[in-house]
């Protein structure tokens, strides 16, 4: 065995595997000539052992807990960047001059208009649709109004489609909220950065502009920084499992949407606060929240609670930790459910279960309490998630098209089912 192969005794037939090394982290074993040179597949069931990529977009180390967008540390750019700096630099790989970044947040800044004919698609929905519904289904309706920009090998166009869906993803989730609770849409301002546009088509109405409160602004900007990329998670890898098919950019990102939707992904943000209401409603029995995270015949979870990756803690749940009761605490708000979350945080760190199988507060376990605070009801929560992780997923989905090594995404299987039957008519059944 040479240092950059390892070699496979597959029965009876010694095959020599390329090893594909990282700049940091794990080492790959190139499997891709595995099935020509023995006959067999690999089984990888949830692809925990398996690279779907390469990729120089984001770095997570889950056993020190450590991510980096584009090799800067989370925490650095929590603290001093902004959440459309951080979607210029996963686009671009680099983080932008002044002038890059004022272009970049002009050009942001004048696509956020939807067209008008999209109001009709709102009102088709019934009032109690879920937005993260809506969110999916009008990403994907957005490329019927750009029907030049779907060419996913024109990088004139994958950037215009980029432009668009980062500026827009907003206006239609401030429109779904307004739809939900019967309220007016109010247009975005070019007056207004990134999140105070945001909250200001998410709060103000026509007939009264509400100023929007700059610590809140703040507050939001860091938790999109926060969600903006975190490599191949379910979301993202069917963003790039879509567009390798050549989907179109907005055709992938409304899969994804659809993806993060489950409470296993980014729906667990809303998961969360349910269950954070349910035990102060329960007068703070814990017990019978982890008693039922811990029953196998129970589909509860510890909501917010272990993570594929992590395996010691979440650097995104740490942060937020301090970050909420800093929020609370300038905001002058009080909130029950942060101290059910902090308490029922402690009792799970004592338990044997969560300790044996590494599970940790994930970035959901937190991020909904600071939404809360920041006057966001809960059936938006994985709405924010989305806007957060938009970035992410254009970055790997431009990443997967520019590389030459893509092929369409088409796993095997291990075919376990009847072998060969003759058909009998109804008759004779
Ligand atoms: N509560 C109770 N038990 C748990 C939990 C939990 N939150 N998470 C994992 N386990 C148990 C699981 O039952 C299994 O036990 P056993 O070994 O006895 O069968 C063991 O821990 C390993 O779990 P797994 O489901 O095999 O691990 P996974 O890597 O496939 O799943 C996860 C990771 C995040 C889906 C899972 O931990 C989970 O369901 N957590 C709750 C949902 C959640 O908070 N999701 C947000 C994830 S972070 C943000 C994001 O990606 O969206």
């Amino acid at each position: 065995m040479s240092e950059d192969r390892v070699t496979l005794n597959a029965v009876g037939s010694a095959t020599e595997l390329d090893l594909v090394p990282g700049t940091i982290g794990d080492t790959g074993i190139d499997i891709n000539r595995l099935r020509s040179a023995t006959g067999k597949v690999t089984l990888d069931f949830g692809f925990a052992n398996t690279a779907g990529c390469k990729s120089k977009i984001t770095y997570v180390n889950g056993e020190e807990g450590i991510l980096r967008y584009r090799g800067y540390p989370i925490e650095q750019l929590a603290e001093h960047s902004t959440f459309l700096e951080v979607a210029y630099l996963l686009f671009h790989g680099d983080l932008p001059t002044g002038d890059e970044l004022a272009r970049f947040q002009s050009e942001i800044t004048h696509h956020t208009l939807l067209n008008e004919e999209m109001k009709k698609f709102f009102d088709a929905f019934p009032k109690s649709a879920h937005p993260m519904a809506i969110l999916s289904s009008a990403t994907s309706a957005l490329a019927t109004f750009y029907p030049a920009l779907q060419n996913p090998v024109d990088p004139y166009a994958v950037e215009q489609s980029a432009l668009r869906l980062i500026a827009k993803m907003p206006t239609v989730a401030a429109m779904a909220y307004k739809k939900s609770i019967g309220l007016p849409y109010v247009y975005p301002r070019n007056d207004l950065n990134y999140s105070t546009n945001f909250l200001n088509m998410m709060f103000s109405l026509p007939v009264e502009d509400t100023e929007v409160d700059p610590v809140i602004a703040r507050a939001l900007d860091v938790l999109l920084i926060l969600h903006a990329d975190h490599e191949q998670n379910c979301s993202t890898s069917t963003v790039r499992l879509v567009g390798s098919s050549r989907a179109n950019l907005f055709a992938s990102v409304s899969a994804g949407i659809s993806a993060l939707w489950g409470p296993l992904h980014g729906g667990a943000n809303q998961q969360v606060l349910e269950m954070l209401a349910q035990i102060h409603e329960d007068g703070h029995d814990y017990k019978k929240a982890i008693a039922r995270a811990k029953d196998k015949d129970d589909p509860f979870r510890l909501w917010g609670f272990g993570h594929r990756v992590y395996k010691s803690f979440d650097p995104r749940a740490t942060i937020l930790r301090n970050f909420t009761h800093d929020v609370l605490d300038r905001l002058g708000a009080d909130d029950p459910l942060l101290e059910i979350a902090v308490q029922l945080e402690d009792v799970a760190m004592s338990d044997d279960y969560f300790i044996e199988r590494d599970l940790y507060p994930n970035v959901d376990f937190y991020s909904g309490i600071t939404f809360r605070a920041l006057g966001f009801p809960v059936r938006m929560f994985t709405v924010l998630f989305a806007i957060g992780r938009l970035p992410g997923w254009i970055a790997q989905w431009k990443e997967m098209v520019e590389d030459p090594d893509t092929r369409i995404g088409r796993p095997r299987q291990i075919y376990q089912g009847e072998v060969l039957r003759d058909y009998l008519p109804v008759t004779d059944r």
